[in-house]
């Protein structure tokens, strides 16, 4: 029998498409990749913004500069988008989804913004629409919360999804470094952009987790805004704290149910036990902890970011997406649970550590406690460092409602003797 052959074109050579291009033109793969997909996947053209860059690897004849051709018109069953972007992205992918090619996309910020109207497009011109790659590289997490665990009631999805900040957090754990000298050296190395905003006040995390959510409980990809705090406000001295008593200081996403009907997802700086199975993800890695009410607890690690690794996720998509064409299906979209709420943040109990800087003067602890007592905040322990006009006070405290704490640290910053409220980082995994 004749060999199928799904024609793929690409919009995108850079980091990932540049990547992937070489993984479809690899001779060698040639016939792994048809047992894998039931036909051959041929490369057909290459969309650039600037054709004139040398492309290694990749034949002048593929080259574009012609996106909106490729999507809407090439001869192509399957269009991999690694450009990048939102608007102009999401016109391409529209007009590919609707003439029934498949998309296959590893841009989480369009994804997070339209990926419920996006996929439920493909379904409606036969088409089906994948973005393993946008979420946690190349770890193959989304498509393990769509099929292995679709008859499992997730209870909650914890993650390492923003590789750059996990860098930067665990070069300050050990080696002590200040935050701005490790984001120096991450540019450097390339992990961080020019303009390291999306990673390092988390937009990229949010991005992320409210894709894992929309998988691991349905809610849906419409742009809702989580809650989200970046790391720009952790000094060495509260990763040393942390050190010191036992903790490890990440930047985690968060998506879980509270009670039956309410989801909460969110982004923010946490302090682990160092036993929990995160802790210990250091470096550029990314990893996903996944509780199950009947799988237990899971995780899953690995590269997050890179060309490689995300262009070997892109590339199982494009798999799956071939053999769909090749068996004429395609993917029936997630449903959306439209009777899920969102939690309100300042409903939330976690524990936390708050660093404040005072005046050390006889009184001033009563002070500022006492505000922490006003407000019902319960303080589990406190330690001061220094002394005269460069006092520390350290708390812990016991479960506190997020309102109440914010409450609290307003009312601190009221005070004569409060210099400064330093960082508030909730306690995480130790229940
Ligand atoms: P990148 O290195 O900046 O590459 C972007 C590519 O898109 C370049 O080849 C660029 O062309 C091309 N391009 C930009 N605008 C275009 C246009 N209007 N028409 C045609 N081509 C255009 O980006 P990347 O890092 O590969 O990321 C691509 C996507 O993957 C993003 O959505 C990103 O969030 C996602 N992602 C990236 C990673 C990662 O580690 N990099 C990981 C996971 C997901 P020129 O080469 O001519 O400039
Ligand atoms: N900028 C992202 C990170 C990589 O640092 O994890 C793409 O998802």
């Amino acid at each position: 029998m004749e060999t199928a052959v799904v024609k793929v074109g690409l919009i995108g050579a850079g980091t990932v498409g540049s990547s992937l291009a070489q993984l479809l033109l690899d001779a060698n793969r040639v016939d792994m990749l048809i047992d894998a997909a039931g036909a051959r996947l041929e490369l057909v053209t290459v969309a650039v913004r600037d054709q004139s860059k040398p492309r290694a690897g990749i034949p002048s004849e593929l080259l574009s500069d012609d996106a909106a051709f490729v999507a809407g018109h090439a001869p192509i069953d399957v269009l991999v988008e690694v450009m990048g972007g939102v608007e102009e992205t999401r016109g391409l992918i529209e007009a590919a989804l609707r003439r029934g090619v498949t998309v296959v996309t590893a841009n989480k910020a369009l994804m997070a913004a339209a990926g419920t109207e996006l996929v439920q497009l493909a379904y409606a011109n036969g088409a089906d629409l994948y973005y393993e790659g946008a979420v946690a590289g190349g770890i193959p997490i989304l498509r393990a919360l769509r099929t292995s665990m679709a008859g499992e009631r997730i209870n909650r999805v914890m993650g390492i999804v923003n590789g750059t900040t996990n860098f930067i957090l665990s070069k300050m754990t050990s080696e002590g470094s200040d935050y701005a000298d490790v984001l120096a050296e991450a540019q450097a190395l390339g992990y961080a952009e020019a303009d390291p905003t999306a990673d390092v006040e988390g937009f990229d995390a949010a991005a992320k987790v409210t894709i894992l959510a929309s998988l691991a409980f349905g809610t849906p990809l419409e742009g809702e805004v989580i809650f989200r705090e970046g790391i720009t406000k952790i000094r060495s001295i509260d990763v040393a704290y942390a050190r010191h008593h036992g903790y490890v200081i990440k930047l985690l996403g968060i998506a879980e149910r509270v009670g039956d009907h309410a989801i909460s997802r969110r982004v923010h700086v946490a302090m682990l036990p160092e036993e929990h199975p995160l802790a210990s993800v250091h470096g550029a890695f990314n990893a996903v902890f996944v509780e199950g009410a009947f799988s237990g607890p899971l995780m899953w690690m690995g590269q997050g970011a890179g060309g490689n690794p995300t262009a070997a996720a892109v590339l199982g998509d494009v798999v799956v997406a071939a053999r769909n064409r090749v068996t004429g299906r395609c993917d029936a979209p997630l449903s959306v649970d439209e009777t899920l709420q969102n939690y309100p943040m300042g409903e939330l109990q976690t524990e936390f550590y708050l660093t404040v800087d005072v005046l050390d003067r006889p009184g001033v602890l009563a002070l500022v406690t006492g505000v922490f007592g006003e407000h019902a905040v319960s303080i589990r322990s406190m330690e001061q460092s220094g002394f005269g006009d460069e006092a520390r006070l350290t708390f812990i405290t016991h479960l506190a409602f997020e309102s109440d704490i914010a409450a609290t640290i307003e009312d601190l910053e009221q005070l004569d003797v409060v210099d400064s409220v330093g960082a508030c980082i909730r306690i995480v995994g130790e229940e």
